[in-house]
């Protein structure tokens, strides 16, 4: 059995951002508090509430002298101005990628412009972007939705409009997207806002799942990006998306002759060593068969 790991699978520079900056304030001793769940992983998040972090919902239920952090999803202005004004502590650990897409829309909105994102209008992510518009603010999940949008005339051709994406839109989906766009809005601002660590990891999951007869993905079943990358993957081989070591389907695994692995943006390197070690483990009891792995976690 061949083991190939994707060299883009785990953390990403955004939600290691998030993680190091809740570490850093356990260390220092404050009472930390989370706007929802800092990261989709079970196993970490279990550590983190162990050390007590608190996950609250809003600003309102933070406690006296705890310190709030904002995950990399960001949130929407009004949120910010809430915790301002409330004097609360705050870590403010939005994305760099994800602030950008913020000042994007807070200045086509500024400018009249009608902004459209392309994405999942329930992700939080999403949520704070449509909070840093002032004016009309329109999601589409895919180009059908988008059709829909044009079709309804909810935004006529004519009018100016700034477009942006989630930063784990699917590429294929926002270059589908793009064409109808281009055509009909011919002066529209457009700005591909994917995360170039989104982009990397998918391409790379979907070569490796072409390359492989099953790929493991791993990471929280919570995880938009990585329900993404289990998306992709199955096109091409079988695929099972798994948490932890624990669920991994190892006699359908057993019967593949190259397996692939990779691993969604929150998904720590010790979980991915975990699941590697299990497979080499099942690899060497296969018996004389190649046993090769490429990549490695630490
Ligand atoms: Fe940021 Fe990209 Fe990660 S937007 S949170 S570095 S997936």
């Amino acid at each position: 059995m061949k083991i190939k790991v994707a060299e883009s699978a785990g953390f990403c520079f955004g939600v290691d951002r998030a993680v190091q900056t809740v570490c850093r304030l356990l260390d220092e001793g404050k009472q930390v508090c989370t706007l929802g769940p800092i990261i989709h992983n079970p196993q970490t998040l279990s550590r983190f509430e162990q050390r007590g972090v608190k996950i609250v919902n809003s600003p309102a239920e933070v406690p006296e002298g705890a310190t709030l952090v904002v995950r990399s999803h960001g949130v929407s202005e009004d949120t910010l101005d809430e915790i301002a004004e409330r004097g609360i502590e705050c870590c403010n650990a939005t994305c760099l990628f994800v602030q950008k897409i913020q000042n994007i829309v807070a200045h086509a909105s500024k400018d009249g412009k009608t902004v459209l994102v392309a994405g999942d209008a329930e992700h939080p992510e999403i949520k704070g972007i449509i909070g840093h518009c002032s004016g009309r603010c329109l999601v589409f999940k895919n180009a059908d939705e988008l059709r829909g949008i044009i079709d309804r005339e909810t935004v006529r051709p004519e009018e100016p409009v700034c477009v942006v994406s989630q930063t784990t839109f699917s590429v294929n989906e926002w270059e589908n997207c793009l064409e109808i766009i281009k055509r009909v809005y011919t002066n529209a601002a457009v700005f591909d806002t994917i995360c170039n660590a989104t982009a990397i990891r998918q391409s790379e999951a979907a070569e490796l799942s072409r390359q492989c007869d099953a790929m493991i993905i791993i990471g929280g079943k919570q995880s938009s990006n990585t329900a993404k990358l289990f998306e992709l993957c199955k096109k091409n081989c079988a695929a099972y998306l798994v948490e932890s070591a624990d669920e991994l389907p190892l006699s359908a695994l057993s019967r593949a002759g190259c397996i692939g692995i990779t691993a969604g943006a929150s998904t720590p390197a010790s979980i991915i060593k975990e699941v590697l070690d299990t497979m080499s483990e099942i690899n060497q009891g296969a018996g004389p068969k190649e046993n090769t792995t490429e990549g490695s976690f630490e």
